[in-house]
């Protein structure tokens, strides 16, 4: 491995070492893509720089479209047919963004299933979970003020639906609402408002990004093996690791190219596969459609949203002991918040000491059972809420909570996992036999 440049930044004399004296910039920079990365990062660790892909294309196809986009009841509409038909290259840059946000959450799910079977969120890396964590919320909210703008039939109908879940909280959930909307119902206001805090948040999440790599660079990156490298002792550190330049990014854009060529086939050939037809029909308040449906990414969350209804034993319960204030309705945000919060705390709440899934054969299936569920939810979710569907629904969302609350706990008291390797060379000599040495 020698002449590989593990070490830290040494400035030239000159200029560099004047500038080095003033302001680290360059040695800030270098030690961030020279940073030592374990060797045996999979295919599931590209999705991070395709998120990073994913807030810079959103960005800027978001920014050329505000230019053209007007935000008021009686033009937003049209503004968007402006946009599709006069605007020089409009209507790419606009199923550019529409499908850059289901490429988005596409590759964000992966990345957090990826966390949740490599333990990535454990000890110590419960910061960078978190903050992944914000940053999936203020997606969520990104996504579904953006989904407004366009002042469609499923704008304007998902707005009013959602925004009303949180009119059921008692006593504070009509001010709320109100104060979200900016007024009564959904108006005029309400797409300002929406309109503004679009453009706004996906700077936060930038900023919220930039301490996301921060945090995995302080602790150094989870691997397949869940061995730490940074306890390794400096020559082993060696041995397990490569710099992240030139090799990680020559991998990681290689797998950003697979994925923008796919990308790039559903923009150009089926650009409105992933949407829904009625949000071509004009927002109109009197007539509200036969089935409210979200954007795909919201679905299994939607599913968890509607699965208790006042037949359900735990909805009858709490609302028989909280004198009625927690209704099916109330019950359903709780749930559906529940399940993101739930998720957040997974750090503290997966008890087994083995970081990655590989080693632990028990975690596995419930790990495959989980992501099942998350499909099942996500079709539910699309279907009317009526039997059979509220039953799956239901199960689903069980199965959901008791992941994470009850059998992430136990297991990891009662399973035995198998021994992981002491290093990420010994998993490789492991697998491939011992290689002689340089
Ligand atoms: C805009 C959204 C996001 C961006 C741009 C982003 C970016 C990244 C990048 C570049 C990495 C390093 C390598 C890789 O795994 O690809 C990473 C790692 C990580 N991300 Fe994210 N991320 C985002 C959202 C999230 C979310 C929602 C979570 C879930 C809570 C999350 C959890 C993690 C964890 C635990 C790691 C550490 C993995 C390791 O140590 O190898 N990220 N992220």
């Amino acid at each position: 491995m020698a002449g590989i440049p593990h070490d830290h930044y040494e400035p030239k004399p000159g200029f560099e070492k004047w500038l080095h004296k003033r302001l680290n910039i360059v040695g800030l920079l270098y030690d961030t893509v020279m940073i030592p990365t374990p060797k045996n990062l999979n295919w599931m660790w590209i999705w991070g720089i395709v998120l990073t892909f994913c807030l810079a294309l959103q960005i800027v196809t978001g920014i050329v479209l505000a230019m053209h986009y007007t935000p008021h009841v009686d033009h937003a509409f049209a503004s968007i047919e402006h946009i599709m038909r006069n605007v020089n290259g409009g209507h790419m840059l606009r199923y550019l963004h529409m499908n850059g946000a289901s490429l988005f959450f596409f590759a964000v799910y992966i990345h957090i299933f990826r966390g949740l079977y490599y333990g990535s969120y454990k000890a110590p890396r419960e910061v960078t979970w978190i903050i992944g964590m914000l940053i999936y919320l203020l997606m969520m909210a990104t996504g579904f003020m953006g989904y407004v703008l366009p002042w469609g039939q499923m704008s304007f109908w998902g707005a009013t639906v959602i925004t009303g879940l949180f009119g059921a909280i008692p006593l504070i959930g009509e001010p709320i609402q109100t104060w979200l909307l900016g007024g009564p119902a959904v108006d005029n206001y309400t797409l300002n408002r929406f309109f503004s805090l679009h453009y706004l948040l996906p700077f936060v999440i930038a900023g919220l990004v930039v301490v996301h790599i921060w945090a995995f660079h302080t602790t150094g990156n989870n691997n397949p093996t869940g061995v730490d490298v940074r306890r390794a002792s400096k020559a082993e550190a060696k041995k397990d690791t490569l710099p992240f330049w030139p090799y990680f990014v020559i991998k990681d854009l290689f797998a950003l190219g697979v994925v923008l060529v796919v990308f790039f086939a559903i923009v150009g050939f089926m650009p409105n596969y992933l949407g829904h037809p009625d949000n071509y029909i004009e927002a109109n308040p009197l007539v509200t459609p036969s089935h409210i449906v979200p954007e795909w990414y919201f679905l299994p969350f939607y599913a968890i949203l509607r699965a208790f209804t006042s037949d359900v034993w735990v909805v009858m319960f709490a609302s028989w002991i909280t004198g009625g204030i927690i209704n099916a309705k109330f019950f359903g945000v709780l749930a559906m918040f529940g399940a993101i919060v739930v998720m957040a705390l997974v750090p503290w709440l997966d008890t087994s000491r083995v970081r990655s899934g590989r080693f632990r054969p028990q975690f596995k299936w419930w790990f495959f059972l989980l992501v099942i569920d998350f499909f099942v939810l996500m079709w539910a979710g699309a279907m009317p809420a009526e039997p059979p569907y509220s039953t799956i629904s239901l199960i689903g969302s069980a199965y959901w909570f008791a992941y994470f609350l009850v059998i992430l706990p136990i297991l990891g008291v009662i399973e035995k996992p198998t021994a992981p390797p002491e290093t990420i060379e010994d998993d490789f000599d492991a697998h491939y036999g011992k290689q002689p040495a340089e």
